[in-house]
C-alpha cells in the first residue's frame, strides 16, 4: 500500500504555503505534480548536456542520443511493448491520437466507433475526418450507470467498421473500459482497436500486448511527468504501414528537390528537434511510479475514493458513474442539487486550498446530451491523504451550510 505520507515528500510543491495554508491538489486528472526525480533529472539534462539528440557528434549530442533512447525503452518496458521502435514521443495524448487519425488509411464509409463519453481529443478527430473525408462516427451508448455496454458494442460492429477507438478509463468518471474483450470483438471484425489511456496508464498497470490492442495514447503530464509530452504506441507492423502525419527534419534517410525516402518507425513520426528534456522526464516519471507500484496506486486510490464518495453522499451529492468506487479509480466528479459546480470549486478553492475541476471536462458531448452545465470533480493520486480528503468534505459542508 502506498504510505502518502511518504511520497509526499517527493513533491516540492506540497511543502510550499499558499495564502498561509498547504495546497491539497485534487485535480490530478487534468495534470499531476511533478516529484523532484523528474525535476531533477530535467534539470541534469539542462544544466549538464543541453544538446540536440541524433544529428550532432559531440559529447553532449552523443549524451542526449543516448538518453533519449533509454527513455524510450523505459516506456516501452512500462507499458509492455515488444520493442522500443513500437514508442512514439508525441507533445500529448491528443497528438497521439491525431497521428493515428491523419495517418491510418481511413476512407469515405469506413467506420469509427467510440463510447458515448470521449474526452475531445477522442472526438473531435474523428469529426474532422467525416467533415473531410467522408469517415462515418458512431457512439456506443454505455450502461444508465455509464459503465460500458458490451452488447451495444456488438450490435454496432460490422465489416464497415475499421477502428474501435474508445476511452480506457474516463477522465468523467473513472469508469474503466473491459478493453481486452473489446478488442478481441473488433479483431473479430478486422477492424483496428485504439485505447486513450489518458487516464489509465498514470493509475494502472497497462500491458499493450496482453491487451493486444493495435494503438495505444498516453499523455505523460498525468503520470508525474513533465509538461508537453505524450506516447503513441503502435503495433510495429502497422506502424511500418502508416502515412508519416508531419514531414521534416529527423523523418527521412535521404531527400532529393523530388523525393523523401522516410526513416523506419518510429523516426518517421518524430519531426524536428524533439522535446529531450521532456522524454528524459517521462524516463524518470516511469522509473518513478514502477518503483511504487501500479497496483499500489490504485488500491490507494480507490480507498480514498470510497471515504470521500461517502461523506459526498452524506452531504447530499449525486457522483457520476456507477455506485462502487472500485469502479472510478481516482475519480470522483459529483453534483449537489442547488449548488453550481463552479461554484463549489472555486469555495474549496478559496475556503481550504482544495484544488478541483468544474465544467465539463472536455467532455461537452455528454453533458450536453443530458442537458447539464458540467460537474466538481476531485481527482486523487498517490500523495493525497486521508486527511486532504476530509479538509475537502468539511469545506463542502460549510458551503451547504453557508449556501445551501
Ligand atoms: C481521457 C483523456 N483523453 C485525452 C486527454 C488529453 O490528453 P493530453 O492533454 O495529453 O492531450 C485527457 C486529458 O484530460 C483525458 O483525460
Amino acid at each position: 500500500m502506498v504510505d502518502p505520507y511518504k511520497t509526499r515528500e517527493d513533491y516540492p510543491v506540497l511543502s510550499l504555503k499558499v495564502e498561509g495554508k498547504n495546497p491539497i491538489y485534487f485535480d490530478n486528472a487534468c495534470m499531476t505534480l511533478k516529484p523532484r526525480q523528474v525535476i531533477e533529472a530535467i534539470e541534469d539534462y539542462y544544466n549538464t548536456y543541453p544538446g540536440c539528440g541524433g544529428r550532432s557528434a559531440h559529447k553532449f549530442a552523443l549524451k542526449v542520443t543516448m538518453r533519449y533512447d533509454e527513455a524510450r525503452e523505459k516506456l516501452q518496458g512500462f507499458v509492455n511493448a515488444s520493442r522500443k521502435e513500437e514508442i512514439i514521443f508525441t507533445k500529448n495524448a491528443t497528438e497521439a491520437i491525431n497521428l493515428v487519425a491523419n495517418s491510418l488509411w481511413l476512407k469515405e464509409g469506413d467506420m469509427v466507433l467510440t463510447t458515448d463519453k470521449e474526452h475531445n481529443s477522442n472526438l473531435v478527430p474523428w469529426h474532422l475526418l467525416r467533415d473531410r473525408k467522408g469517415v462515418i462516427h458512431e457512439v456506443v451508448p454505455s450502461n444508465p450507470d455509464n459503465t460500458f455496454n458490451i452488447e451495444n458494442l456488438k450490435e454496432k460492429m460490422s465489416r464497415k467498421v475499421k477502428l474501435v477507438s474508445l476511452v480506457h478509463t474516463s477522465n468523467l468518471d473513472g469508469v474503466t473500459v473491459p478493453a481486452r474483450e473489446i478488442i478481441e470483438i473488433a479483431h473479430d471484425y478486422d477492424a483496428l482497436a485504439m485505447l486513450d489511456g489518458a487516464q489509465s496508464t498514470p493509475h494502472r498497470e497497462v500491458d499493450v500486448q496482453g491487451l493486444d490492442v493495435d494503438f495505444f495514447a498516453l499523455s505523460v503530464h498525468k503520470m508525474a511527468g513533465p509538461t508537453g509530452m505524450g506516447v503513441l504506441y503502435g503495433k510495429y507492423g502497422l506502424l511500418e504501414n502508416l502515412e508519416p502525419f508531419l514531414g521534416g527534419g529527423d523523418t527521412v534517410q535521404q531527400t532529393s528537390y523530388t523525393r523523401s525516402e522516410f526513416l523506419p518507425p518510429p523516426e518517421k513520426f518524430e519531426a524536428g528537434l524533439q522535446n529531450y528534456a521532456g522524454a528524459i522526464g517521462a524516463g524518470a516519471a516511469v522509473d518513478y511510479l514502477a518503483s511504487i507500484g501500479m497496483e499500489e496506486i490504485h488500491e490507494h486510490e480507490v480507498s480514498l475514493n470510497r471515504y470521500i464518495s461517502k461523506g459526498l453522499w452524506n452531504l447530499g451529492a449525486e457522483i457520476i458513474g456507477p455506485e462502487d468506487p472500485a469502479l472510478r479509480g481516482g475519480i470522483v466528479s459529483f453534483t449537489i442539487p442547488g449548488l453550481d459546480v463552479h461554484d463549489i470549486a472555486m469555495f474549496v478553492d478559496e475556503m481550504a486550498n482544495v484544488m478541483i475541476r468544474s465544467g465539463m471536462h472536455c467532455v461537452h458531448s455528454w453533458f450536453t446530451a443530458r442537458g447539464m452545465k458540467g460537474s466538481a470533480r476531485a481527482s486523487v493520486y498517490l500523495y493525497n491523504t486521508k486527511e486532504e480528503a476530509k479538509i475537502f468534505l468539511e469545506s463542502i459542508g460549510q458551503m451547504k451550510e453557508i449556501l445551501g
